[in-house]
């Protein structure tokens, strides 16, 4: 493994902030620093990280809120705390939230160092098994991002348990892949994996699907019909687009978790069942729980592990191996005899922000291959509309005076929510209007000021 490592530091003292930057820098590893709880988690929104530093009293919270964030959202493989006081009550509460070992300052150099060398030799071991693990389980997964390791290491780590798995992502991240990949990593991969879309049925249907039905038990129900429940017995049940479901639903599918029994609509024989559930969605739970549209008890009855697949565009390093295998496996099922691409291809793939994510690659690759016919795609056999690299002339001035930190996403980031802020400000809170002055549409809006503002 690379022995430069990403590191978020959160440190509000700011010479002492200044003092470790420094140091992990020279070292060679990409430093991102905050100040308090919010700028933390707003780095955490955005990446993932191998190592976290945080201290523990912070002026707008303290470092459990952090660690706890990051471990929920799979966003740092290991953290570690380090504060001014290590008493019973701080080691706890960041224990508790996922810290792996607690320090109190001062902490020089040779300890920091010490602690990363650590995890190299763990990553590099651990690393090694995971490989084995997608050989074996889930070789249809392509990507070496360390986002989508972490995410499989989270998988490989609770696939032989029958914790509920919820799947969280964009549309085209690799949700339905990675739900098969819980399934046939786990004990159950020789029974069924039964999948329901309850974005694909419509609403009056959904129960007799879930549960099944007698003969009779409604206008329509003609024969007796087993449900997916029913069917899915000994194995896995995945539940795609579980935010979709209807309320009447949800209360009942919470009701078949908690007993362990289903009974077809039409009838009161329950019978036992035996079902690891996995779901996933595309919307934010959490906020739908918030607008009432999601029960609160089944939102955390599924979400024992959560699991985020990020955006293709947070994980750029994967679209090597995906364009790769793409143009191999378009090239031979079209007869054609595309050999790969340029390396200016590549860069392209990289710039676009793949709003359709790995499906939009996928379908793109197979576009310029169908064209193409042999030889190499290079960029100018891939048209890519959106690429972001065509940048609005922004006045310079407005932004930040550029310090020593070159990360160009994070200095977007700040821009955008300077941006937001202004036409905020400006609409006196109208989000339709601010929206229209920014020239996006109010939903990517909303979306954006929840990313920014959340933290
Ligand atoms: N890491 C990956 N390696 C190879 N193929 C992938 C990967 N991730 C996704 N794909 C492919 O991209 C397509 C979209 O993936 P999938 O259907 O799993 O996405 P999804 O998150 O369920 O999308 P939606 O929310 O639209 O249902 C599929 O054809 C899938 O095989
Ligand atoms: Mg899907």
């Amino acid at each position: 493994m690379a022995a430069h490592l990403a590191i978020l530091l959160v440190e509000d003292d700011v010479a002492l902030r200044r003092t470790y930057e420094r140091a992990l820098q020279r070292a060679g590893h990409e430093v991102c620093s905050a100040g308090d709880v919010a700028e933390a988690l707003q780095w955490l929104d955005h990446r993932t990280f191998d190592l976290a530093f945080v201290d523990y009293d912070l002026p707008d919270g303290n470092g459990a809120d952090v660690v706890e964030y990051a471990v929920r959202h799979c966003r740092v493989s290991a953290p570690y705390c380090i504060t001014g006081t290590a008493d019973t009550q701080t080691v706890v509460a960041v224990t508790r939230a996922g810290c792996l070992d607690v320090f109190e300052k001062p902490v020089g150099h040779r300890r920091l160092n010490a602690l990363i060398q650590q995890f190299i030799d763990g990553a590099e071991d651990g690393g090694a098994d995971l490989d084995a693990w997608r050989e074996r389980y889930a070789p249809n997964i392509l990507g070496d991002s360390p986002a989508l390791r972490n995410v499989l290491d989270v998988v490989r780590n609770v696939a032989d348990s029958d914790a509920t798995v919820l799947i969280t992502g964009e549309s085209g991240t690799g949700k339905e892949l990675l739900a098969r990949a819980v399934h046939d990593a786990s004990p159950r991969r020789d029974r069924p994996f039964v999948a329901l879309n309850c974005a694909a049925i419509p609403e009056s249907l959904i129960e007799a699907e879930l549960f099944g039905h007698t003969r009779g038990a409604f206008t329509g129900a003609v024969t007796a019909r087993e449900g997916r429940i029913a069917s899915a017995d000994g194995g896995t049940l995945f539940l795609d687009e579980i935010g979709d479901m209807p309320l009447a639903a949800q209360a009942k599918l919470l009701r078949v978790l908690q007993e362990g029994t289903v009974a077809p609509i039409g009838s009161n024989d329950h019978v036992r069942i035996d079902i690891r559930v996995v779901a996933a969605t595309n919307k934010d739970l959490e906020q739908l729980v918030e607008e009432g549209k999601f029960r609160a008890d089944l939102y955390y009855r599924l979400a024992v592990i959560p699991v985020h697949l990020p955006p293709l565009r947070e994980r750029i390093d994967d679209i090597p191996a995906l364009a790769e295998a793409f143009v191999a496996r378009a090239s031979a099922r079209n007869g054609r005899n595309v050999t790969g691409l340029t390396a200016d291809a590549l860069d392209a793939l990289r710039r676009h922000r793949w709003p359709g994510n790995i499906r939009e690659l996928m379908h793109t690759i197979e576009r310029a291959v169908l064209l193409r016919r042999s030889g190499k795609l290079t960029a100018r056999d891939i048209p890519l509309k959106f690429a972001r690299g065509t940048v609005p002339n922004i006045p310079v001035q407005s932004a930040a005076p550029i310090g020593d930190n070159l990360d160009l996403r994070a200095a977007i980031d700040a821009l955008e929510r300077r941006y937001i802020e202004e036409a905020l400000q400006r609409t006196g809170g109208n989000r339709t209007e601010a929206a229209s002055l920014l020239g996006l549409n109010r939903t990517t809006l909303v979306e954006k000021i929840r990313k920014h503002m959340s933290a």
